[in-house]
């Protein structure tokens, strides 16, 4: 996780995004915190990446890379805004024990990669390249499942899909929420064969971010401001733990987003 010190909205990269209306970068320290100290009371081990100046959007720290047993495939983001937190997250796995993948190929890190079983899930249409699905298929040697995104709003996998179960037995398929309406109809129907038990999000619980939740296969912290996500996901036996980042999401993130999930 990254601490906002120094979030603002200073540009605008997706459609959340408006530099004109104010932020309140204390506020945003405040509920980040909320999130950091949610993870700590449950047991979860947080490391911290120092902010760098400059780089507002450094505390959505999902698309810092994507990491699976201690290799780091480091980001090359979409836009030059961003590109200047390609050092830092490379510089700070490289100094945590991991092994970094240099990509050649546009990618924003766990914000568009999620690992579902054994399996990723990669998205493209708006910032992740298609040719960064077959650049870290390579890298890990696993199947990737391209997903096309086509709704603005939900810029990447992470605002539009949430992977409910992260450590799944070898075979079994992982459970998935997500937003079908975020997707083309060919990513529709591949979600539907391949996850037929998934959890399919309302527009509405969707349209807050409600996806954007992070899940230790028990606790799913998640917006408050989407009750129906969270009574699907108590009806199957997840626990909803409500965290509020309404600040954070006038930078067009959430609470993945400010999660990158490190798996050595
Ligand atoms: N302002 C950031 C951007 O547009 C938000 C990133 C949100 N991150 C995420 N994993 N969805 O790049």
């Amino acid at each position: 996780m990254c601490r906002p010190e120094h979030f603002t909205v200073s540009y605008s990269i997706n459609p959340w995004m408006e530099p004109a209306r104010p932020t309140d970068t204390a506020k945003a320290v405040r509920q980040w915190q909320t999130l950091h100290d949610a993870y700590v009371a449950l047991g979860h081990e947080v490391h911290l990446i120092d902010p760098v100046p400059g780089l507002p959007d450094m505390v959505y720290t999902a698309n810092g890379g994507f990491t699976i047993g201690g290799v780091a495939y480091a980001p090359k983001f979409r836009f030059t805004e961003r590109a200047g937190e390609e050092g830092p997250f490379s510089d700070w796995f490289a100094a945590h024990g991991f092994e970094v993948a240099v990509p050649a190929e546009t990618n924003e890190g766990e914000g568009d990669f999620l690992l579902a079983g054994s399996v990723i899930l990669a998205g493209t249409g708006f910032r992740s390249a298609g040719d960064s699905h077959l650049e870290v298929g390579s890298v890990f040697d696993r199947e990737v499942v391209s997903l096309t995104l086509v709704d603005p709003r939900f810029y990447h996998l992470d605002t539009a899909l949430s992977v409910l179960d992260p450590v799944v037995d070898d075979g079994a398929e992982a459970t998935i929420a997500y937003l079908p309406g975020a997707f083309d109809a060919a990513s529709q129907d591949v979600l539907a064969a391949r996850f037929p038990d998934a959890i399919r999000v309302s527009d509405a619980d969707g349209a807050v971010f409600g996806l954007n939740s992070a899940s230790d296969g028990r606790h799913v912290f998640v917006s408050p401001r989407a009750p129906g996500f969270a009574a699907q996901l108590r009806e199957r036996g997840y626990e909803p733990v409500p965290i509020d980042l309404s600040e954070l999401l006038l930078g067009g993130g959430g609470i993945k987003c400010c999660t990158l999930e490190l798996r050595r």
